[in-house]
């Protein structure tokens, strides 16, 4: 039996993410959030599973069969792995029913190509839509963090996510400015494992990297120390170590793609417009993604720009639903150019009326 979820006429909004893929339906909100990992049988070639249940198979699994993050840093490394991944996705969500094609906008990330958005967007329109919009990440976090975009405002939006930093500038509906660099959430884990074997002797895998970030990483002093336990391999030993990391450990571990993206941050904004700039230093700096919420990174971009920096509202989902109403933006900018052309024509009209009447009166 098909259950219609969608009905006629729905917006959804995907954000294809490097680490996350987030399905956003308009008057549900998020339906569905997963890591954007496949699962592999190299022998045949097949895909096993797919997001949650892929990321489970990890390190579980014999030899042949492998996870891949088809998204790692920005770009689409693999195409065909990427449309079963979607398509996975969007049946999930409850979206592939013959009368209920709905209007699907994704969001990719701003490292791909014109060719690799093309792909998505055949990939999404074979998944069953209606009718398909590829958006650019940092409008879509715009949109999802309530900045209204159509005006003649700048705005700045720092996206960071798993594999990219995208830091835009937008006015008028556009990108004025912007830079996307490949140093995100998953570099501060990088750095923290590179750090735990250069300072410790220890090895430590990328879920306890990702625990460590999460509790004790820090971008900007703390002004109360935190520490935490954690466990990995003795590099000279061989065997298992207890060892407590302290949030000023982390704080020298991290500096390094912290410092890449406050970098990023200042490039943007010396390459501002100057009123736009001016706009920004009164409204502030906005910081979406999940990497936005490591610790003193708001913190430290406000302390180097000067600029008042915000995180905005569940910043993990900003995307997704910046996404979906996308299309109501779209849409409504259809409409409302529908009627104002409408007012000139009945303008006109009532011009040309009033012009042979007077014709008429001068006779
Ligand atoms: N509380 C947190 N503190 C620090 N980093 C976090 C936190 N929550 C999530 N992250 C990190 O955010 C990144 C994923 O962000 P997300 O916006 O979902 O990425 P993407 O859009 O690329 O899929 C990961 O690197 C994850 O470790
Ligand atoms: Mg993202």
């Amino acid at each position: 039996m098909f259950f219609n979820l969608f009905g006629f006429g729905d917006s959804i909004g995907i954000d294809l993410g490097t680490a996350t893929v987030l399905v956003y339906v308009k008057g549900k909100g998020i339906v569905l959030r997963e890591p954007s990992v496949v699962a592999i049988d190299k022998s045949t070639n097949s895909v096993l599973a797919v997001g949650e249940e892929a990321r489970k198979m990890i390190g579980k699994t014999p030899g042949s069969i492998v996870a891949v993050r088809p998204l790692k840093e920005g770009v689409i490394s693999d195409y065909d792995t990427t449309e079963r991944m979607l398509k996975y996705f969007i049946e999930k969500a409850g979206g592939r029913h013959a009368f209920a094609k709905p209007t699907i906008a994704v969001c990719v990330p701003s490292a791909v190509t014109s060719v690799e958005r093309r792909a998505v967007e055949d990939a999404t329109r074979q998944a069953g839509a209606r009718k398909v919009l590829i958006i650019e990440e940092p409008i879509a976090a715009a949109i999802g963090a309530g900045i209204d975009i159509a005006k003649a405002c700048g705005s700045m939006v720092v996206d960071i996510g798993g594999g990219t930093t995208d830091v835009a500038v937008i006015s008028l509906g556009g990108n004025v400015v912007s830079t996307s660099i490949k140093v995100a959430g998953d570099n501060f884990d990088e750095a923290i494992i590179k750090y735990m074997r250069r300072k410790h002797n220890v090895l430590i895998g990328e879920r306890t990297a990702e625990e460590l970030k999460i509790n004790v990483g820090t971008a900007f002093p703390r002004t109360m120390s935190v520490n935490m336990d954690v466990r990995g391999r003795d590099l000279v030993t061989g065997l298992p170590k207890l060892i407590n990391v302290t949030s000023e450990e982390m704080y020298d571990a991290l500096v390094e793609p912290v410092e890449a993206i406050v970098n990023a941050v200042h490039g943007v904004l010396e390459k501002t417009p100057p009123e736009l700039a001016a706009d920004i230093a009164d409204r502030g700096i906005v910081m979406t993604g999940g990497g936005s919420l490591l610790y003193g990174l708001d913190k430290i971009i406000a302390d180097r720009t000067k600029i008042n920096t915000i995180i905005a509202d569940d910043a993990v989902s900003c995307v997704a639903r910046g996404t979906g109403n996308f299309i109501e933006y779209i849409e409504g900018g259809a409409e409302r150019k529908k009627v104002s052309k409408k007012r000139e024509k009945h303008a006109e009209q009532a011009h040309r009326r009033r012009e042979k009447s007077g014709r008429r009166e001068r006779r």
